[in-house]
């Protein structure tokens, strides 16, 4: 089979090519590296069954291309995280929307399968718990800006459920809980990175706004495995999946276990919303996830608990570290 993966580049992108190559299936990239980066996908070079292009999803005629080599598409492209989504805006927008409806459209013209990345975020600040696919959605206003991210994502699956309605063209959405793992970067404000990076440092791990807020984490392989599942199941077409863990864990505790499993001396420290992104800005309490369904379907389960989620990360940036140091001090 031949796989394009939008995205691939980016942090579950390349665990998803490293799963499909595993397969021995061909994996087609495309990613324009904003936020993903070539050290994700070194592991593949001389692979010849991994082809990466460095290009947009904007770029028609390369979308259309790529998508006529390839059996099925996994839209992973996105502008990704809240820091991001709040400092780009229109460019956060137009990737979000016009990307999607570029990779739809050309997943239709060849009639190839496609799964789309979608998010909890879609369900803005509904803190029912847990979370079931036909959950309502609640947002907030217009002039605050991180609201984009979710509205434009559940445009995105809006586009692909009238793709599957109106010309039966074979979707999946999946919308994926907190994914975290090695090789995700903290620098559009994904928190588990954030904090081991600060806590390796033993700078002050700083918790945005009470820290009471919480969140469940999933480990990108188990997420991966998720995805690999529904696109291989027939019946997961037209339908719409949670990707996430069980459990919750509120930013104070998840800051204190980093500190703990690094064996850091850093202060935890917190910083009200309004300065650490943009005035007004609002968070949701909880966003716990009702996995039923992808269960059910494909017997889904988490092979990984955040212990061990943790020990893996601070592990990975341990040495990502100590390479740093030791190139400086060269
Ligand atoms: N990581 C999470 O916790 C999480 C949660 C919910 C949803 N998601 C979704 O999963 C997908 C992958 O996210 P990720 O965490 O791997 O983030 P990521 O930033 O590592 O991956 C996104 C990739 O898309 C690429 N990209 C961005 N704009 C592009 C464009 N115009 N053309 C081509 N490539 C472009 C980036 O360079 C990057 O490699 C995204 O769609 C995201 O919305 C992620």
């Amino acid at each position: 089979m031949k796989i394009l993966i939008t995205g691939g580049a980016g942090f579950i992108g390349s665990y998803l090519a490293e799963a499909y190559l595993n397969r021995n299936d061909e994996v087609y990239v495309i990613d324009d590296l904003s936020t993903g980066s070539l050290d994700n996908i070194r592991r593949f070079t001389g692979n010849p069954l991994f082809h990466f292009m460095e290009g947009t999803i904007l770029d028609r005629e390369a979308m259309m291309e790529l998508t006529g080599i390839c059996d099925v598409v996994a839209h992973l492209a996105a502008a990704v995280g809240v820091k991001l989504i709040i400092d780009e805006p229109l460019k956060s927008i137009h990737t979000n929307i016009v990307g999607t409806e570029i990779a739809l459209e050309f997943a239709d013209k060849f009639r190839k399968k496609i799964f789309l990345a979608s998010t909890s975020e879609v369900y803005g600040r509904n803190s029912r718990v847990p979370l079931s696919e036909d959950d309502i959605r609640v947002y907030g206003p217009t002039n605050i800006a991180r609201w984009s991210y979710a509205a434009g994502k559940a445009m995105d699956e809006f586009m692909a459920l009238a793709y599957y309605r109106t010309r039966q063209l074979p979707v999946i959405i999946g919308r994926f809980f907190n994914t975290v793992g090695p090789g995700q970067t903290g620098r559009y404000g994904m928190v588990i990175p954030r904090f081991v990076g600060q806590a390796l440092r033993n700078e002050p791990i700083t918790v945005y706004g009470s820290g009471t807020q919480t969140r469940n984490f999933t480990y990108v392989e188990d997420v991966v495995r998720g995805i690999v599942g529904l696109i291989d199941e027939p019946r997961s077409v037209g339908e719409i999946f949670n990707i996430g863990g069980k459990g919750e864990i509120s930013m104070n505790d998840l800051a204190l276990r980093i500190k703990t499993i690094a064996g850091s001396t850093s202060p935890i420290r917190h910083i009200p919303y309004d300065e650490a992104y943009q005035e007004g800005f609002e968070d949701m309490e909880r966003r716990v996830p009702d996995i039923t369904k992808i269960e059910n379907l494909i017997g889904y389960r988490n092979h990984y608990d955040l212990e061990q989620i943790l020990t893996r990360v601070i592990e990975f940036e341990r040495r990502k570290l100590s390479a740093e140091n030791q190139a400086v001090a060269t």
